[in-house]
């Protein structure tokens, strides 16, 4: 799989699952929950932390239009919360995502593109060539919502909120699509229990996931009242890994870019076959939550 992330907590909590569970073949990063810049150290810092040889080519530094959205009041100024990685010893192999994903999916097909920040590299990837869609094997997305469930706005999640045209192009691009929204992530919460056995691994992989975890349960604590937190972007790593612990149904989404109130909601149809058109993604509706956790656990310690 190839990685389009923008790290962000819950991203480098990916990482962590997708080096030990996936076939990582590359990093794209972009701009989404911390600037470009943010993100792309992120990751190149990870990818030391863990030890993995792969290219990480940064892409683009704000949304297609409209007016740029960061949630540093989730992640933190820098975006690993108050986690502090060493410093990496390789920067970015490129700042050309477009062109990476480009020829690396044209170099080897089959390939699963997994998503999980804003789309704009994905949408810029398909306009240069559109032909990327059907190479693909899928390109499974941590964004939007079925049913309605909102994290930026009542109704929108913020990867589809934060550049809405890029994610209403990759939702119209005819490729293999799986949607792991928010609810299905809401779904699967980790908090200070997890912290307190990822602090008695030892490594610092272990000690990265306890601050990362102590860090965004105390967000959601205060933002909701809740001892855990969501962890969205392990879930489209391993709904690519594990699809036996996913249950999807096939159904038509689109992305409203007008609307005064639901601009980057994607509106899911669930009327079967009386939906307004044919479906154009599958969409995560049910998740064995306990076996995602234990996975992302034993790659926090193996890692
Ligand atoms: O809405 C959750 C998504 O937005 C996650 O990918 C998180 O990292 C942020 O990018
Ligand atoms: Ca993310």
């Amino acid at each position: 799989m190839i990685i389009d992330c923008d790290p962000g907590v819950d991203d480098a909590m990916a990482f962590i699952a997708a080096a030990r569970w996936a076939d990582l073949v590359g990093i794209t990063t972009v701009a989404g929950n911390v600037p470009l810049v943010h993100t792309t150290a992120n990751a190149c810092r990870l990818r030391s932390l863990l030890g993995l040889d792969v290219e990480i080519h940064s892409g683009a530094d704000g949304p297609l239009v409209g007016v740029q959205e960061f949630a540093t009041h989730v992640h933190g100024e820098t975006g690993l919360g108050d986690v502090v990685l060493p410093e990496s010893d390789r920067g970015a192999d490129s700042d050309d995502a477009v062109g990476y994903l480009v020829e690396t999916t044209r170099s080897e097909e089959g390939l699963h593109l997994v998503p999980i920040g804003p789309l704009t590299n994905v949408a810029l990837a398909l306009r240069a060539d559109p032909g990327l869609a059907d190479r693909v094997a899928s390109i499974t997305l941590m964004g939007g919502s079925a049913l309605g469930v909102g994290n930026v706005s009542a109704v929108a999640e913020f990867n589809v909120f934060a550049d809405p045209e890029a994610a209403d192009e990759v939702f119209r691009s005819g490729a293999r699509l799986t949607m792991i929204g928010l609810n299905l992530t809401h779904q699967v919460r980790m908090g200070a229990v997890h912290a307190a056995q990822c602090r008695t691994v030892g490594s610092p992989v272990g000690d990265a996931m306890t601050g990362l975890l102590e860090f965004y349960t105390k967000f959601h604590l205060a933002e909701e009242e809740v001892s855990d937190g969501p962890v969205h972007d392990p879930c489209a790593v391993l709904a690519v890994t594990h699809p036996e612990l996913f249950t999807l149904e096939d159904r038509h989404v689109q992305v409203e870019l007008a609307g005064s109130h639901t601009r980057g909601m994607t509106l899911v149809d669930e009327r079967g076959a009386r939906a307004s058109a044919a479906a154009n993604c599958r969409v995560a509706y049910g998740v064995d939550a306990d076996a995602v956790i234990a996975l992302v656990m034993q790659a926090v310690r193996e890692g």
